[in-house]
């Protein structure tokens, strides 16, 4: 369904990106995973990629919160395949505690890898995305953007502000053949939310369970290939946000 397309998964190295680039390769797509610094595990990725389904796939280390880092990666990155239909921006962190003790780095932090980090990668391929009239980005934001959570005052803002970012984009592209949505994951299983297992909000998720990497990654598959749907933000959440 996606043969032929190239897309950029960031932080695709584990957790959910990883399920995303393989759910995306098994859909024929090419893929580029973009990876802080774990190397092994991003070559792994891209191995199981080519290896199960026959797609091109290249790692390629970059911090996304880094403005110039993302334009000479998506250079090497077009280079390499021609071009990009599909981004992904789930490169994500967290660095919680309560706002009256949060020190100021953790605030800017997280800021700048979930938000800039997303319109670092929007900005350096719209032009592409713009020249082919086509193009296809889906952001991961979270419930907590919808929903605030007590010690996560600069993730929530992250993924609220990630949230506005989609809508503009959406209706900025929309004209150029552009659809740009989010994806708002609740407490799905990976390193990410380690250690949460006695979390309260868990005994809220109607449906009586964590999440999988692979639920969130059924729901991007949905969204690279629902041609009509622009400007929505989908909850793969159990009920949680409802
Ligand atoms: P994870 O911690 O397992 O993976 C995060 C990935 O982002 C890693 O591959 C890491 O290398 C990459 N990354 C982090 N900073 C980066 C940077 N500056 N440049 C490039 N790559 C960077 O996290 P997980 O759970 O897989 O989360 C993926 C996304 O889903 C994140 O955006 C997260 O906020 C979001 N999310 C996760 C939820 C969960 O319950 N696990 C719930 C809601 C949203």
């Amino acid at each position: 369904m996606l043969k032929g397309k190239t897309a950029v998964v960031t932080g695709g190295s584990r957790g959910i990106g990883e399920a995303i680039a393989c759910k995306l390769a098994s859909m024929g797509a090419n893929i580029a995973v973009i990876y802080a610094g774990n190397h092994d595990a991003a070559e792994n990725v891209c191995s199981r990629c080519k290896e199960e389904n026959g797609v091109q796939a290249r790692a390629y280390q970059c911090n996304v919160a880094d403005f110039s880092a993302v334009k000479d990666t998506v250079a090497k990155i077009k280079a390499d395949f021609g071009t990009v239909h599909i981004l992904v921006n789930n490169a994500g962190i967290t660095r919680d505690g309560m706002l009256a003790m949060m020190k100021e780095e953790d605030y800017d932090d997280v800021l700048d890898t979930n938000l800039k980090g997303a319109f670092n990668m929007i900005r350096h391929l719209s032009g592409l995305f713009i020249r082919n009239r086509e193009g296809c980005i889906i952001n991961i934001t979270s419930v907590a953007g919808m929903m605030g959570n007590a010690g996560q005052c600069n993730y929530s803002a992250s993924k609220a502000g990630l949230i506005g970012l989609t809508k503009s984009v959406a209706k900025e592209l929309a004209p150029k053949g552009i659809r740009c949505n989010a994806l708002a994951p609740g407490f799905i299983a990976t390193d990410m939310t380690e250690g949460q297992t006695e979390n309260p909000l868990l005994k809220m998720i109607p449906l009586g369970t964590m999440g999988k990497p692979e639920d969130v990654a059924e729901a991007v598959a949905y969204l690279a290939s629902a041609k009509y749907v622009t400007g929505e933000v989908l909850r793969v959440d159990g009920g949680i946000a409802m």
